[in-house]
């Protein structure tokens, strides 16, 4: 049976009449399929994987990718795909400069969760990677077999993150389990002081919908899914007790396709130390910033002026506050604590890459999100046979994307962290002018320019659209770094 992004294909991108649809018209429900009070569940910390054995280089990891069952609403048990068979998967804590060798067992049956197949593909997004241990969308890891990927660890420290990327079928994969942290730390940075141990929490948001058996319901929305309840690392609009003093949070926003604009209850500023690539140079003081799908925000919050005894919630000021996906999750002081952490005004050095060092300029459209249509890129369905540019290994690009839909679109390049030069012609803000992965380029004509240097390993990679429901509806294209 052919699968969709075939029949798209054979059915030619366009069809490009544009009937116009309403931006994410699944936003703004009310009601939480889930049944769960909000903050009444202690916030799920995926536990940090360790290495099943280690050399002077490198760590060895396994996983076992398994269709199970978690306890995410009380007294109901939901299906899921996850990595050892948790969503999400533990957390990889790697060192730059070691290696980290994960063999990723596949030991799901041949048709798994929501009728998709089986077969899986890993990405480490953000990883700066060879080629062939990158995860491309046709390298399957079939059931009952394995696939060793070797991540080198060969770029800045950041919040990294895996997660599935089968073709046709990573919505699906992901909203079923299929995402963990990985986290990629140097000396530099731990001689910065900044909150760690359990003062440092990985926060991944994702929202979800449930049926009244407490299973996840999957409609592969040609918009994006999205759900009708905000899970934080799989954990209902949970609660987390903290101490009166600094955290830093490694936030995720790992939806399907659904921004957030965060922002917590008090009204009160906390810092973003960096964004997808790593820290910036200095910290950037908010009292909100917006993620859209795969963003990372490396936040600090204070919690020091805030009296034991009460609360914060983190929201999403995207919706109004009847929403159902307003309340993230709650901050609950409940003792004092001794904080030696420091976040220093000067967090690293920051290169700033040079336009008039960029070889040339590639200019890319992304259109389509007609009803039954497709989602294309230069008014092509990805093509995993041919790519669409051929970067020369070792230098420097500028890309220009044009939006021509009614959506908006986070773009996601593989192989190298990128800058952003421009978004509609102004500079980025300060919290998104450090490396990126993802650039939102926003609908109706909006632009977006960066620029990239493609270092160190060639072959085919793909970019695309991190709405995971544009992506498997073909809005990616295969890029070849060239010798
Ligand atoms: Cu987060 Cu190509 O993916
Ligand atoms: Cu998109």
């Amino acid at each position: 049976m052919a699968t969709r992004r075939e029949v798209l294909k054979a059915l030619g991108a366009a069809g490009a009449s544009a009937a116009l649809l309403p931006f994410n018209k699944a936003f703004g429900a009310s009601g939480d399929s889930s049944g769960v009070a909000s903050f009444t569940q202690p916030l799920n910390i995926p536990p940090v994987l360790t290495p099943s054995s280690s050399t002077s280089t490198a760590d060895y990891y396994d996983m076992q990718v398994m269709q199970t069952t978690a306890s995410i609403i009380p007294g109901k048990s939901t299906p899921i795909i996850g990595y050892n068979g948790m969503s999400p998967g533990p957390t990889i804590r790697a060192r730059v400069g070691r290696e980290a060798v994960v063999n990723f067992y596949n030991g799901l049956p041949a048709t798994t969760l929501g009728g998709t197949t089986g077969k899986i593909v890993t990405h480490l997004h953000g990883g700066h990677l060879p080629s062939e241990d990158d995860g491309f969308p046709t390298d399957y890891i079939n059931p009952g077999t394995n696939r060793t990927y070797t991540y080198p660890n060969n770029q800045l420290p950041s919040t990294l993150w895996y997660h599935d990327h089968t073709m046709d079928v990573t919505g699906p994969h992901v909203w079923y389990g299929l995402a963990g942290f990985y986290l990629l730390s140097d000396s530099i940075e731990d001689s910065l002081n900044l909150p760690s141990g359990n003062y440092e929490v990985p926060l991944v948001i994702q929202d979800r919908r449930f049926n009244s058996a407490g299973s996840l319901v999957y409609n592969k929305t040609m918009d994006g899914e999205t759900g009708d309840v905000v899970l934080v690392n799989a954990t209902v609009q949970p609660y987390l007790n903290v101490a009166k003093r600094k955290y830093r949070f490694r936030v995720l926003n790992g939806s399907n396709s659904r921004f957030y604009r965060l922002a917590l209850s008090n009204g009160a500023s906390f810092k973003v130390l960096g964004m997808e690539g790593g820290l910036l140079p200095a910290p950037v003081t908010v009292t909100s910033i917006t993620l859209a799908p795969a963003e990372r925000a490396d936040v600090v919050i204070d919690f020091s002026g805030t009296a034991v005894g009460s609360n914060v919630t983190l929201r999403n000021t995207l919706v109004g506050s009847t929403s159902s996906i307003y309340n993230i999750m709650r901050f609950n002081v409940t003792t004092t604590a001794t904080d030696t952490s420091a976040v220093p005004s000067s967090l690293r050095p920051f290169t700033k890459l040079n336009a008039a060092n960029a070889v040339l300029t590639r200019n890319f459209t992304l259109s389509g999100g007609m009803m039954g249509g497709a989602w294309t890129i230069n008014g092509a369905v990805f093509n995993e046979n041919s790519p669409i540019a051929t970067p020369k290994l070792g230098t420097t690009e500028i890309w220009r994307f044009t939006n021509q839909s009614m959506m908006d679109h986070p773009i996601h390049v593989h192989q190298t962290m990128f800058q952003i030069l421009d978004i509609n012609g102004n500079p980025p803000p300060a919290t998104h002018a450090g490396w990126k992965d993802t650039v939102v380029v926003p609908r109706q004509m909006g632009t977006a320019r960066i620029i990239a240097k493609f270092a160190d390993y060639a072959g085919k990679y793909v970019m695309h659209c991190h709405n995971l429901e544009h992506e498997d509806m073909a809005m990616m294209a295969r890029f070849d770094v060239v010798p």
